[in-house]
């Protein structure tokens, strides 16, 4: 029997547990849409819940779940359980299967299924739960190689670099312009580009983050609705052949591409633009797709004036202020006054109270990129510094929102 415990701490914990039941209740009657209050609850419980040794302990370990995930995808062995479905497998088979030592199998997945990524259903037998697959597909290996396994790097060397900056023995701007550059000598788009295998990680990566409904834009932007009242004269339907979307450091056209699925009646003309590393591959396979490919560097002005929508997704957060002020002034300099719109998506970070995932993507950029994630009031700050307004922010809780953009009324820039 152990001890009671104090009455306020269990009283803390009940009413946690309380909440939690409130979230899922919430979730269950249909008046939230997705999960995250219920899993925020839960963080919280568990951080109330464990001392602070234990607590110190988790996040000190944490860095080998990603080593156990590491040996697991590069040695195919999630792959070869993902790829059994519903069915048990042993370890001895998933040897076979990976061509990796049972025992590595075996040490692997004892730490993964404890952590979630797939389950023990006996001694040395397993399987694969929902997370898995989704753990062992391109897109996320892709994240893990481009993102997580740098981030390892960079932090061997964070002492280091921060303590340089700190102690300003020399001039700043002859400092490497990020710990990224510090660790590996060249910036992450130069490694990208040097690196076609890292590079089509990266763009795997990159579509894997939007299969998540919530993440659309389109799903936050009602594009259809918004461009009709504008657009549409009074009583008809939006004739969408009058349409430009273009979508400007658009990756491979995974965004225009959803959009159509969910559009299918839309017949307008959608540009996709992109480094010529990521649009080369599109052009040369001869596919056809339902957006024109366009290599287009976003430092150099745009190609495609008076177009009705630009897009900017996920784009800014990769750049300090003054490279967004260059990116958004061409943009600025193609719109056409009262008719143009930009379209920027960013995960908003609020002024207080910055969710784990935001707070982490901020993190990500600030050593991968050496830029950052803003809150609302730094990118309207940006965008009105190039003499461009806010028309309305689209919040999407702690997924990206969409901040739509017009050149105003009355300012000069921009075309007529
Ligand atoms: C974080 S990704 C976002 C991709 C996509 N918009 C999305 O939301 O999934 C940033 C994109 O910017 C592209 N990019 C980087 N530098 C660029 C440049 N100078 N001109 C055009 N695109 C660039 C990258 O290749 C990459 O596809």
């Amino acid at each position: 029997m152990g001890t009671a415990q104090a009455p306020s701490r269990v009283e803390e914990l009940r009413q946690l547990a309380a909440r939690i039941q409130g979230a899922v209740e919430a979730y269950a009657h249909g008046k939230v849409a997705d999960t995250h209050e219920i899993v925020r609850q839960c963080q919280t419980l568990q951080h109330r819940a464990e001392s602070p040794e234990t607590f110190a302990e988790r996040l000190r370990y944490q860095p080998l779940d990603l080593c156990a995930l590491m040996i697991a995808v590069e040695g195919g062995m999630l792959q070869a359980l993902a790829s059994r479905g519903d069915e048990e497998v042993t370890a001895d088979e998933l040897a076979e299967m990976a061509k990796r030592p049972k025992l590595h199998i075996v040490r692997t997945l004892r730490l993964l299924t404890a952590i979630g990524v797939c389950d023990e259903v006996g001694v040395q037998r397993y399987r694969a739960n929902d997370k898995t697959p989704v753990m062992a597909s391109k897109g996320q290996i892709g994240g893990l190689r481009v993102s997580s396994v740098p981030v390892c790097g960079i932090t061997t060397k964070i002492e280091e670099y921060f303590s340089m900056l700190a102690n300003g023995a020399q001039a700043a701007d002859t400092y490497p312009p990020s710990a990224y550059v510090y660790t590996f000598g060249k910036p992450m788009y130069d490694v990208l580009r040097e690196n076609p295998d890292r590079r089509a990680d990266f763009d795997a990566y990159m579509a894997a983050r939007k299969q998540e409904k919530t993440r659309t834009w389109h799903t936050v932007y009602p594009v259809i609705s918004e461009l009709s009242l504008a657009l549409a004269p009074k009583g008809k339907l939006l004739d969408t052949s009058e349409i430009t979307i273009v979508d400007v450091g658009g990756n491979r056209g995974h965004d225009l591409e959803s959009f159509t699925d969910s559009n299918p009646g839309f017949n307008g003309r959608l540009v996709l633009q992109d480094l010529p590393e990521t649009i080369g591959p599109l052009l040369a396979d001869g596919k056809k797709r339902v957006f024109e490919a366009m290599p287009h560097d976003f430092f150099t002005p745009q190609p495609v004036r008076g177009a009705t929508l630009y897009l900017l997704l996920a784009c800014l957060h990769n750049w300090e202020d003054e490279a967004c002020r260059k990116i958004l002034q061409n943009l600025a300099d193609a719109m056409r006054r009262g008719y143009s719109r930009l379209l920027i998506s960013a995960m908003l970070l609020p002024e207080v109270g910055a969710g784990r995932r935001a707070a982490e993507l901020d993190m990500q950029m600030w050593v991968l990129q050496q830029s950052r994630q803003r809150t609302r009031s730094e990118l309207e700050a940006l965008v009105h510094s190039v003499g461009l307004e806010v028309v309305k922010v689209w919040e999407n809780g702690e997924r990206e929102s969409i901040v739509e953009v017009r050149l105003p009324e009355n300012g000069t820039n921009g075309l007529m």
